[in-house]
């Protein structure tokens, strides 16, 4: 984020913002000057992240997939915007909130890198992708792509749209294991006829952790004439990447994951040319234009939007190369010890293009429910249990406060199980 922009954001309005930009700055500790991958290796660095971090000491937390917990300089944050819109009441929902709801929202349009009129705050992934399936003008005949690992939710409301608007789906399934980019974007490919007009596909499969090639899919579809929406819950503050540069045409995610605002905050994404056509979820007021007029939602927490500033700092200080090289290291340090064990399978392709800190592993012969069920009473390790779609395993997911300790534990009990 641009300081001046910064700046505004914490002053506009005259809401009495906590002042809090130096502060957060001072309480990350400053990075040793080295580069990101020698970073991720530096156990001391990380125990100060950690630090940061108010962690249960009753189980090691493999399950940072669901949403990121806040380090406990942003909830403070957090917790006293909550007091100060208290505060101003009514008189701040009626005047200072739309300029700093619209402070936000370029916050995270320069975050991602795209303009401010192609992207709202909404509640979550959920809400902007459904928002797009649902809102789409869909014709009878009309055919809609996706992929069975995809999320649940979206699939949902494909199936509902399926019904109410006599459009088919096509759901293709991905190899675990791929063997090029080629072969997922002929799997695409493939799928397309003349009445396809959307498809969806994930950035990061929730499932698996795999990572898919956005940006060659998009450019293989539009070659079709067929719009691409990308499911992007676990990329954003996990991956770097450029929003505009994957060429997309939806873009939808949640900021509650890996960019570690409170619950219930997303964006969506929408190229501009496409905004005028998408039906918005609930009535529309005519006298607003572009994309807010699908961002019409009532009476919202404001406050919630307003710690995007101090999440966006809290992941700036730490460093978007520096957090994604030890997410990915994480990832590396378990799935190196375990890959050539018997009987253990790992459901997460191992190149570094194609996976960060979402991995997934399953114990042959054991469930997935039982595997999580061992993990939990057994070794006091959380996890999540997957089992569907190909996919048959706990999906382990550790965070910036992971420690190289809590994972060698982990993988004793992976070791112990699977004998
Ligand atoms: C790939 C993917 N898409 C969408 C979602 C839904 O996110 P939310 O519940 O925040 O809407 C999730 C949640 O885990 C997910 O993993």
């Amino acid at each position: 984020m641009q300081k001046r922009a910064f700046l505004k954001a914490i002053t506009l309005g005259g809401l009495v913002l906590p002042q809090i930009g130096k502060s957060m700055t001072k309480i990350i500790p400053s990075q040793p000057k080295v580069s990101p991958t020698l970073l991720a290796a530096d156990e001391s660095y990380w125990e100060k992240i950690r630090a940061m971090y108010r962690l249960k000491p009753d189980y090691i937390n493999l399950e940072n997939g669901y949403y990121n917990i806040l380090p406990e300089a942003t909830l403070n944050h957090y917790l006293n915007l909550i007091k100060e819109v208290n505060y101003h009441g009514a008189f701040y929902m009626r005047t200072r909130q739309f300029n700093e709801r619209a402070e936000q929202n370029n916050l995270i349009a320069n975050f991602v890198g795209c303009d401010p009129t192609e992207i709202v705050l909404t509640r979550n992934t959920t809400e902007s992708l459904d928002l797009i399936i649902s809102g789409y003008p869909w014709a009878v005949g009309d055919e809609a792509i996706f992929a069975e690992q995809d999320y649940g939710a979206m699939i949902d409301m494909f199936k509902q749209v399926a019904k109410r608007h006599g459009i088919s789906n096509k759901i293709l399934s991905l190899p675990n294991h791929p063997k090029s980019d080629d072969e997922i974007v002929a799997l695409y490919q493939n799928a397309i006829t003349p009445k396809t007009k959307l498809i969806m596909i994930c950035h990061m499969v929730n499932i698996t952790g795999q990572i898919l090639p956005v940006k060659k899919i998009c450019d293989m579809a539009h070659q079709y004439g067929v719009e691409v929406m990308v499911d992007g819950a676990h990329a954003i503050a996990h991956i770097q990447f450029n929003l505009k540069e994957l060429n997309c045409d939806y873009y939808g995610a949640s900021l509650h994951k890996w960019l570690a605002m409170p619950l219930g905050v997303g964006m969506l994404y929408i190229k501009k040319e496409h905004q005028s056509k998408i039906w918005p979820l609930l009535g529309e007021n005519d006298t607003v234009k572009g994309i807010a007029r699908l961002n019409h939602f009532g009476t919202n927490p404001v406050h919630t939007y307003l710690a995007l500033q101090y999440a966006i700092q809290f992941h700036q200080n730490i460093g978007a190369a520096n957090k994604e090289e030890r997410l990915r290291y994480l990832q590396n340090y378990w799935t190196n010890k375990i890959v050539d064990i018997p009987n253990i399978i790992l459901n997460t392709p191992r190149e570094a293009n194609r996976s960060c800190a979402i991995a997934n592993v399953g114990i042959k012969g054991l469930k997935p429910s039982e595997m999580a069920s061992t993990l939990l009473k057994t070794y006091q390790i959380y996890t999540v249990a997957i089992d569907g779609a190909g996919v048959h395993g706990c999906r382990i997911t550790p965070n910036v406060f992971t420690t190289t300790k809590e994972l060698d534990q982990f993988v004793k009990a992976l070791k112990e199980m699977a004998s």
